[in-house]
């Protein structure tokens, strides 16, 4: 099987199942064209034909009650191009359900506005899923917030991404590549930005990238791990590292203070109160701030964590600060 271009209505078609998607929608698409024409050039016919003429003050239509034959044609006709897009299309449907048994899988979290792709060598990447061309991958999904739905049209694959099941769907990759994958369900602010990229790479390729991904720390020290974390997981899109305010508490300093809460009581920015607030979030919301962060329980595992303290406390600790601006 090979890979096709793009066509008038279609993206380049990059999967095992894209050429057979694209052939039912294009005998779909000029079965419709035909009948399209067909009756518009048979309704302006008989307008034109049978319009009334000039002068012509009454000229009734013969009563005219059925024609067997041509009912009989203009219902048969159609049933079996239904039944043909039907059989046609139901056996495609099951061929991109069913998903082969030596399917290869890798797990997605989806949450406002990043996919995370989770494989089982340990390895977490996020808005990047990598898989080799020429095995079937299975894509085991949840969401941890609201409704998405990944896409990849260049696959031709599309399924929901619900909050608390899982959902599936499953491609095989014709040629090493690059693709776009989207989110195209409507889940919020930034849900046009929830766009992340799927690398088709050679076996060998593969297995190089599983091989420099796998060790999580990549022999970096703790707080390089942590600052990494920071990065990869999108921290730094609402905590700064440099005091400026943003969506959530600027990290600069703040290891050690005493941090004034919406409740009015006050806590020590220490290692429980982080880990607590990576985990369950909206337990203690700082005063001034919306409880706008999601969990990253199951994302970020003990060491992660403990690596994202290391890399907290390095931005500069306040002691004994009364929590008061
Ligand atoms: Cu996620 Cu739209």
């Amino acid at each position: 099987m090979k890979p096709s271009d793009a066509t008038m209505f279609m993206p380049p078609g990059a999967s095992t199942v894209a050429a057979e998607v694209d052939l039912l929608y294009y005998f779909i698409y000029w079965v419709s064209v035909f009948f399209f024409i067909v009756i518009t050039v048979g309704t302006l016919w008989f307008a034109i034909r049978y319009r009334r003429k000039p002068g012509e003050t009454s000229r009734l239509t013969p009563g005219i009650t059925h024609h067997l034959g041509l009912e009989v044609f203009w219902t048969v006709i159609p049933t079996i191009l239904m039944f043909v897009i039907f059989v046609w299309g139901f056996r495609s449907f099951m061929h991109l359900m069913v998903i082969p048994g030596n399917a290869m899988e890798i797990k997605v979290d989806a949450k406002q506005w990043d996919w995370y792709f989770k494989y089982n060598e340990g390895i977490v990447s996020p808005n990047k899923l990598v898989v080799p061309v020429g095995k079937p991958i299975k894509l085991l999904m949840k969401s941890r917030d609201v409704i998405h739905s990944f896409y990849i049209p260049d696959y031709r694959v599309k399924w929901d991404v619900v909050p608390n099941r899982y959902s599936s769907l499953w491609f095989e990759a014709l040629e090493p590549g690059e693709h776009d994958i989207f989110c195209t369900e409507f889940c919020g602010n930034d849900h046009s930005r929830m766009i992340a990229r799927v690398h088709a790479l050679t076996p060998e390729a593969y297995a190089r990238w599983l091989k420099e991904a796998g060790g999580i720390r990549k022999g970096e020290t703790c707080e390089e791990f942590g600052k990494r974390l920071y990065v990869e997981n999108g921290c730094n899109a609402c905590h700064t590292v440099d005091g400026s305010p943003s969506v959530g508490p600027s990290w600069k300093g703040i290891w050690g203070s005493l941090g004034k809460l919406a409740d009015g009581s006050t806590v020590k920015v220490d290692e429980n109160y982080i880990r607590e607030s990576i985990l369950e979030p909206e337990k203690k919301i700082v005063k001034g701030y919306k409880p706008q962060m999601s969990s990253f329980a199951g994302l970020l595992d003990d060491e992660a964590i403990g690596c994202l303290i290391e890399f907290i406390k390095a931005q500069g600790a306040t002691s004994g600060g009364d929590g008061d601006e």
